[in-house]
């Protein structure tokens, strides 16, 4: 167990975008159980906004003015500026909306949610990239496993392109500022405790999970991993693959690995259910590990 964040290297006011998402749900709720003041934003809200729980801003970031009122302080009622962002919201998959409007939606909302934290001074930056910019579904096999931060990007869709232009783009926001810190988190597949149930039904076929080299991450673990890149404070733009300690199965990683991907390098020797989407820089820079598993639940 590394140690905890210390609070007061924590960003006293937080803007969460996605908040009422399954990632956002768990990561405002992590954040304000650790003190931070968050303002929740979302498109959607259920009904009535105001029975989302504590400050909560309905806003589309596609439209840069409600994105700067939301930093700033602008909004009625929501007057406090922002010291950092954590900016999740999006389609958050490749093939639930066509092409097009998966990209017209997560660029714009990403790059005015990059420029209005630059128009506001905001220095600090944490976003949701994504395992996809891996190379997923991996129809063409890793380049070795486990896979890293080491290889360029290889987005094999138009959800996972725009992950990979968003990495570009912060890495000119922070050329631009050499006092801003972003940090991509290219979170694996998110997972409630509810969704822990159908893992056993994985196990019949090592093809089924093969397309994320059977990879996850828990909720609760990513809002861990959000926490530790806001207090990350070394400037730049650097991402981190973000997924938990082990795999979906019950056969061991090794094994996975020689029945599916029998012609990949395996560059370490692997722990039995070791994550083959590696967390080692997560763990070296940001002090990342996962506390949560799956085989604890079912
Ligand atoms: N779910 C996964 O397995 C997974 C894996 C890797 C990365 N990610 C990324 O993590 C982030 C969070 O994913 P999630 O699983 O919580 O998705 P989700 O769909 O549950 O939540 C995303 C939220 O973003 C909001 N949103 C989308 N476009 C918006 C806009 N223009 N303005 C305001 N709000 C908008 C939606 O209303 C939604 O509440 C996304 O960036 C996603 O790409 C998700």
């Amino acid at each position: 167990m590394t140690d905890p964040v210390s609070t007061s290297a924590l960003p006293a006011r937080v803007v969460v975008t996605g908040a009422t998402g399954k990632l956002g749900r768990a990561v405002v709720a992590h954040l304000r159980d650790r003190g931070v003041d968050v303002l929740a934003v979302d498109r959607a809200g259920g009904r009535d906004p105001r029975d989302v729980e504590g400050e909560f801003l309905l806003a589309d970031l596609t439209d840069y003015g409600q994105v700067v009122e939301a930093f700033t302080g602008g909004a009625d009622e929501h007057p406090g500026r922002a010291d950092a962002v954590v900016h999740l919201a999006a389609i958050p998959a490749p093939g639930l909306l066509p092409n097009a409007a998966t990209f017209a939606n997560n660029s714009a909302a990403t790059y005015n949610v990059f420029a209005a934290a630059r128009a506001a001074g905001i220095k600090r930056v944490v976003w949701a990239s994504s395992e996809t910019v891996l190379g997923l579904p991996f129809d063409t096999p890793p380049p070795y496993a486990p896979v890293d931060e080491d290889y360029p990007p290889r987005p094999e869709t138009t959800y996972s392109l725009n992950k990979a232009l968003e990495e570009e783009m912060a890495r000119h926001f922070c050329r631009w500022d050499p006092e801003l810190t972003m940090v991509g988190l290219r979170f694996s597949n998110v997972m409630d405790v509810e969704d822990y149930a159908q893992f056993p039904s994985f196990d019949a076929d090592p093809r089924l999970r093969r397309w994320n080299l059977w990879g996850y991450i828990d909720a609760r673990d990513g809002a861990q991993a959000v926490e530790r890149a806001l207090a990350y404070d070394r400037p730049g733009a650097e991402v981190f693959v973000i997924a938990n300690a082990d795999t979906v199965m019950s056969r061991s990683s090794a094994a996975l690995m020689a029945e599916v991907y029998p012609g990949v390098e395996i560059r370490k020797e692997l722990g039995e259910h070791e994550t083959l989407l590696s967390i080692d820089k997560a763990r070296r820079l940001l002090g990342y590990e996962p506390r949560h598993s799956w085989r604890d639940h079912v």
